[in-house]
């Protein structure tokens, strides 16, 4: 059994520092500037944080933001919503009205599941994309991550495999590795996910005897890939999954921003019983309120509910409200509208940038929805290597590597372009173009462009990643 911090000598081999540190505690003096209790060095701490803990590791994303956020660096790095067509104004006296009004609800703890109005309103916003569902088997989440994080709590034992594209969502793979799960990545094309290579990834993984929990994926719009699971493979994918009794994690942050108001239908909407459905208003409303859902099967979603209750007791009242109110007094259709344009214009800005500045080899996906393009850099390009020479030329992107578990994505990376305004989407692939050309005649004349130390970006952020 493990100890609790009573008895540093009993947690194993010690550290010089604890060997201090316990000497001093034994002894029962205190070192010079401290109080008498027994001091403990941070070792001491990190060699007692449980296994799953290995598997928590910060995103490069992360790592990179505090640089990619200087002003004279294009950031094409992070995922943040453009919040700047919201209607402020109005929202803010939404607000008001809202604590002033209904302060002593609002301001309360509330059910674990969520508000029961907000969950109606959810279900409306489903059936867009051909959900039917009832509100009961909705529950309202802390942003969708923290319903991924339940959901693989309740599902995943250590060694346990999750299927997910590859490359994939980072914090959704971050989700996956602090459960200890083992994620097997299955191929995608410009039609996303290949079924071809689910039948024969599952194949392999079963072969080595281990037992798949769930595949998770993106249909729409894909982060980071930027394609979109063509239709006519959706029931093709749903019945791999079925008849090897393999759960499916319907992630859909993404599905209403098509850039022509297309919308694609749900996976959900066509196995209610094997689909778990993530939602989210992170993207079609304000990302900072940390509202999201998810919609399961009756069961699951019991259990998911008791899980949920252990992390947070509820989800935010507050925030809950100022989305139900949102919902039924601003236009918020209109809303998604003006954001599915803006993205546009962005994302059309970065596909003719691309065309103008990019040297011969690269390549690049032609999103027509969501936040990000899925680009290609030519061979004996590395683009975690390459990241700090491109922040030395003023822009900054997402390496592949860090949307992948395993070594995999050396010449890939994510070019957002839902934050910057077009101009610098512009000026800043101009950069990123440079840097790859210069990166080239390097490789050209070296034979590599020279492993230099990742000074500055080791990893980057939120969002954001
Ligand atoms: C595919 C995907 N899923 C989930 C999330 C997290 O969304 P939320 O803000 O609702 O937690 C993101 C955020 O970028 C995402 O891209």
């Amino acid at each position: 059994m493990s100890d609790h911090g009573t008895q540093p000598s009993d947690t194993g081999p010690t550290t010089p520092d604890q060997q201090v540190s316990q000497g001093e505690a034994r002894s029962g003096q205190a070192p010079q500037g401290h109080s008498a209790s027994p001091v403990y060095s941070l070792d001491a701490h990190t060699q007692r944080y449980a296994q799953r803990t290995a598997g928590m590791t910060a995103s490069e994303i992360r790592a990179l933001f505090s640089v990619a956020s200087r002003p004279e660096v294009v950031s094409l790095a992070g995922g943040m919503p453009n919040l700047a067509a919201l209607p402020l104004d109005s929202l803010s006296e939404e607000v008001a009205r809202l604590v002033s009004v209904d302060g002593q609800s609002a301001l309360q703890y509330g059910s674990a599941q969520g508000v029961p109005q907000l969950r109606e309103q959810i279900c409306e916003i489903m059936a867009l994309e051909g959900i039917s569902a009832h509100p009961d088997d909705v529950m309202v989440t802390v942003g969708s991550q923290m319903a991924m994080d339940m959901v693989t709590r309740i599902f995943c034992d250590p060694g346990d495999v999750v299927l997910a594209e590859g490359p994939s969502f980072v914090g959704a793979l971050g989700s996956f590795a602090a459960y200890q799960t083992d994620i097997v990545h299955v191929a995608m094309d410009d039609d996303g996910l290949r079924p071809d290579a689910l039948r024969e990834t599952i194949d392999n993984v079963t072969r080595q005897g281990k037992r798949i929990k769930f595949l998770y994926t993106i249909p729409n719009f894909h982060n980071p890939a930027g394609v979109t699971l063509a239709v006519e493979r959706r029931a093709e994918v749903l019945d791999i999954c079925a008849q090897h009794g393999i759960l499916v994690l319907e992630d859909n942050p993404y599905g209403l921003l098509g850039f022509d108001g297309q919308t694609y239908p749900a996976l959900r909407s066509q196995d209610p019983d094997n689909v778990v459905y993530l939602g989210s208003f992170s993207k079609i409303f304000a990302s900072g309120l940390r509202v999201g859902w998810v919609l399961a099967p009756h069961a699951v979603r019991e259990k998911l509910v008791l899980a949920a209750e252990s992390a947070t007791l509820c989800p935010p009242t507050l925030n809950q409200m100022i989305v139900s109110r949102y919902l039924s007094t601003h236009d918020w259709q209109g809303q998604v509208k003006v954001f599915q344009e803006q993205y546009r214009e962005r994302r059309d800005a970065m596909l003719s940038a691309l065309e103008q500045h990019m040297p011969a080899g690269c390549d690049w996906t032609h999103p027509d929805g969501g936040f990000y393009v899925w680009f290609t850099a030519p061979e004996g390009v590395d683009a975690k290597e390459m990241l700090p020479r491109a922040v030395t030329q003023r822009v900054a992107y997402a390496s592949g590597t860090g949307f992948y578990s395993g070594e995999f994505g050396h010449r890939q990376m994510r070019l957002s372009f839902c934050y910057p305004t077009p101009e610098r989407i512009h000026e800043g692939v101009r950069r990123l173009a440079n840097t790859i050309t210069d990166e080239l005649d390097l490789v050209r004349t070296f034979g590599s462009a020279g492993r230099r130390p990742a000074s500055g970006p080791q990893a980057p952020s939120p969002d954001t990643a």
